[in-house]
């Protein structure tokens, strides 16, 4: 089994590949100690400040995009011509971090951030976070795939390899578990918006209108079209400033596929009936006190 301590014994174009921050590991091409660090206790986030927060591979892109298309009221041109991590840059990443500090006025921000890592300045402001959450068996196979083919990380020799690590939180913005336990407790606060990737896969425009009511944006039924048509799957996929073909070349193994399937359920086609009844027993223990029906997937 590949524990994390070997992970950081890694070297990766002569650094580390990854470091670990008050026990979340994170990787050092694209994060650095001291910009978590400052983006927790200094960052301000200003009131009119929208983030987008997600566990990894839980839809962010997509709902980035959406979030986009509704600020310009499904006019594609932004979206078509600046990379999805510039239009709404990561608060915890070496290139993010930097454009956020300089810009002005209402800010569009990304981030994997665990609850206890998050810039404290939110827990004092009104800015608005939408939160959305995915079937982590389907996140754990999404992420699979996905590290498969980035050099960012140690590519999991196999899907047993990293279901275990996934399991034990010994992945790259530490447990699904504790990440999602912890940022649900906001799920009642009037400036927290709580969104899974089921819902928005089951009711797209239900979910646009949604997103649209909690920013305070009012789009007609042929903008709310434009939002759908260009935020859909094949037309992410398309889109070059979306689907990570920007991601440059060294960091990338065999072609970076960020539109894989985009469906819900795909864990059923790889976990054996072992990993899913393991995977159904650690949910329960991590899990419990929330009222099943908040996951919009067959509990547990
Ligand atoms: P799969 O790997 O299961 O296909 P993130 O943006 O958080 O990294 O999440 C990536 C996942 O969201 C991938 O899942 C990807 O296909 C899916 N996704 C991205 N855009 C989508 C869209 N427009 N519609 C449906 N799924 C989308």
């Amino acid at each position: 089994m590949l524990e994390f301590s070997q992970h950081q014994e890694r070297v990766f174009f002569g650094m580390s590949a990854y470091f670990c921050f008050e026990g979340i590991p994170f990787h050092a091409i694209v994060h650095k100690r001291e910009i978590i660090e400052e983006s927790r206790d200094k960052f301000v986030i200003r009131d009119e400040d929208t983030v987008i927060l997600s566990y990894p591979k839980s839809g962010t892109n997509w709902l980035i995009e959406t979030v986009c298309l509704i600020q310009t009221k499904g006019n594609p041109k932004w979206i078509q011509s600046v990379p999805v991590w510039q239009r709404s840059p990561w608060i915890e990443t070496k290139k993010g971090f930097p454009i956020l500090i300089n810009k002005e006025g209402p800010r569009l921000m990304s981030s994997h951030l665990p609850f206890h890592l998050f810039p404290k300045s939110f827990f004092r402001s009104k800015a608005k976070v939408i939160y959305i959450i995915r079937n982590p068996r389907d996140v754990l196979v999404s992420a699979y795939f996905f590290r498969h083919k980035i050099n960012l990380i140690d590519n999991p020799e196999s899907l047993g390899t990293y279901f275990e690590l996934f399991l034990k939180g010994n992945v790259t913005y530490g447990s699904w578990f504790e990440h999602t336990r912890n940022w649900l407790s906001m799920r009642e606060n009037d400036n927290f918006l709580l969104l899974s990737y089921e819902d928005m896969k089951k009711n797209t425009r239900g979910t646009i209108e949604k997103i649209c009511d909690f920013l305070g944006k009012k789009l007609e039924a042929d903008e709310l079209d434009l939002v759908l048509k260009y935020s859909s799957f094949q037309a992410m996929k398309e889109n070059k400033m979306s689907n990570f073909s920007l991601v440059p070349e060294h960091m990338v193994t065999n072609g970076l596929v960020l539109l894989r399937k985009g469906t819900t359920g795909d864990w059923k086609n790889h976990f054996t009936v072992a990993q899913a009844e393991a995977f159904d027993k650690v949910f329960q223990e991590k899990m419990a006190g929330f009222p099943p029906g908040l996951f919009p997937w067959k509990y547990p």
